[in-house]
């Protein structure tokens, strides 16, 4: 088994990858990425990715020179050549190399970038003890349906996370409204609905924030795709958030506010295993 880089038809390994310090992706943060699961040697919900990736593209008004089904052949040739069964495929286009200037010459071909790691260890307590997150103030921009590489308001967001040992930050807006984690959807589960924020400008459209959505219809359980504030937050009977890493995490404490019981609760427990059922059968 080994980590991989694809990098504009070049493989091999991390320490030996170079790319030019005119890369529009460092200077500018101009580039769009995805990040796949791989369970057990298959990629999960590629297509929904890589559909997500062509969003990205045309809403930052660049052109992805390979179809989808190149870009799945190259990701799965890597995969097979790393010989990991359950990896973190990182796929990232940035719009091309030039010299640095703000302005892009829409004919520069973008880099493609591709690695293959192994999933980093997830500490199981985090499902059975649940988690604190800690709250910030929205001072991301107003296209954050982009998974762009321009990530320093989610850095700065998760580190402060880190510092006040949670393990996510939950965007504020100023009038109250919850908009999503720095890496992460958020959920509540309050009066038997469960609630996360619609998708619009204001989030990234999670991938497992979809299968997430019909795990819990096939549950029998009430969803509704509608924004709701702080207070509500605070006064919810669970808090989950969820991303493809580490799936539905169950939120215990936000700041110093204890939620709910103070232990992960029944619906996030259930919608986890539903959601698993959904990735082994596959899609
Ligand atoms: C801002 C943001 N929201 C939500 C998510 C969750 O998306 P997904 O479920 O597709 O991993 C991510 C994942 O990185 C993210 O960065």
């Amino acid at each position: 088994m080994q980590e991989l880089v694809y990098l504009n038809g070049w493989i091999g390994s991390f320490e030996d990858s170079f790319i030019s310090v005119n890369d529009r992706g460092y200077n500018f943060g101009d580039g769009i990425y995805e990040v796949v699961r791989v369970y057990n040697g298959v990629p999960f919900a590629v297509v929904d990715h890589l559909e997500r990736l062509e969003n990205s593209a045309a809403a930052i008004e660049m052109t992805i020179p390979w179809s989808r089904v190149q870009l799945a052949m190259f990701t799965e040739d890597l995969l097979v050549q790393s010989g990991i069964k359950e990896a973190i495929i990182y796929i990232q286009i940035s719009r091309g190399t030039a010299h640095r200037n703000h302005l892009y010459d829409p004919q520069i071909n973008p880099n493609l970038l591709i690695t293959v790691r192994q999933v980093p260890e997830i500490a199981r307590d985090m499902y059975t003890d649940g988690v604190k997150i800690i709250t910030q103030p929205e001072f991301r921009w107003q296209l954050c349906h982009i998974k762009s590489t321009s990530l320093l308001s989610s850095v700065l967001a998760k580190n402060r996370a880190a510092q006040a040992e949670a393990a996510e930050a939950v965007f504020v807006m100023e009038d109250g409204t919850v908009t999503e984690c720095s890496a992460s959807n958020i959920f509540i589960y309050s009066n038997k609905v469960l609630l996360t924020h619609p998708a619009n400008n204001r989030i990234l459209s999670g991938i497992t924030r979809k299968y997430v959505l019909q795990a819990a219809h096939s549950l029998g359980i009430n969803t509704r795709e509608e924004t709701f504030t702080s207070t509500d937050l605070l006064a919810a009977d669970e808090v989950f958030f969820t991303n493809s890493v580490t799936e539905v995490v169950p939120v215990i404490k936000v700041d110093d506010h204890i939620i709910g019981s103070g232990a992960p609760g029944p619906v996030a427990n259930q919608i986890h295993t539903g959601f698993i059922t959904l990735r082994n059968a596959g899609v």
